[in-house]
């Protein structure tokens, strides 16, 4: 096996629990940092849309954690670390319309329940690993130099 191609770039940021104020920060550094990187516009697109996501789902449901931008010559990936509750059961968390959130965030237009399908289907590999009582793990990696033709990857929402 050949080893891993190295990265050209890597950059940790934290996420605190419930700062809606900051929320959506990490995607908006993320998307101007592969931008400036000179990163495939349709990758800078999906990566910012995974992010938002995760972030949103970190403030939202976990006691805080940490995004990881990991940037190589042929793909980037976003790595997702909370503490917190964890998912029980992740096969519905990825269904579309399966959302936990409280009255509170379905106020402020959260809890559509599309956040991690929308990860998903922006992303080439996508993993959710959680521990009940602990925390979450996502990593999602999206390819470069992959040109997609289908133009669905924009998400399911605006
Ligand atoms: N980091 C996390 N820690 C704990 N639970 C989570 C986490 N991320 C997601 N979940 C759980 O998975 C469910 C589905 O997440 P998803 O992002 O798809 O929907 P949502 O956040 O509820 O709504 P939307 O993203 O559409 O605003 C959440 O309602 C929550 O129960
Ligand atoms: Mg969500």
């Amino acid at each position: 096996m050949s080893p891993p191609i190295p990265p050209i770039h890597k950059r940790i940021f934290l996420v605190a629990a419930g700062d809606l104020e900051g929320a959506g920060s990490v995607s908006t550094a993320v998307r101007r940092t592969l931008r400036e990187l000179g990163v495939e516009p349709d990758v800078v697109k999906r990566a910012g849309i995974v992010c938002f996501e995760g972030e949103m789902n970190m403030v939202l449901f976990s006691q805080g954690g940490r995004i990881i931008l990991i940037v190589r010559e042929d793909r980037v990936e976003l790595l997702f670390s909370d503490r917190g509750p964890g998912i029980a059961n992740i096969d519905l968390a990825r269904q579309p319309g399966y959302s936990t959130a409280p009255d509170w965030a379905r106020e402020l237009g959260f809890g559509s329940g599309l956040g991690i399908p929308n990860m998903e289907q922006n992303s080439d590999r996508f993993e959710i690993h959680s521990r009940v009582g602990e925390g979450t793990v996502i990593r999602s990696t999206i390819l470069r130099g992959v040109h997609d033709d289908t133009g669905d990857r924009g998400g399911a929402r605006a």
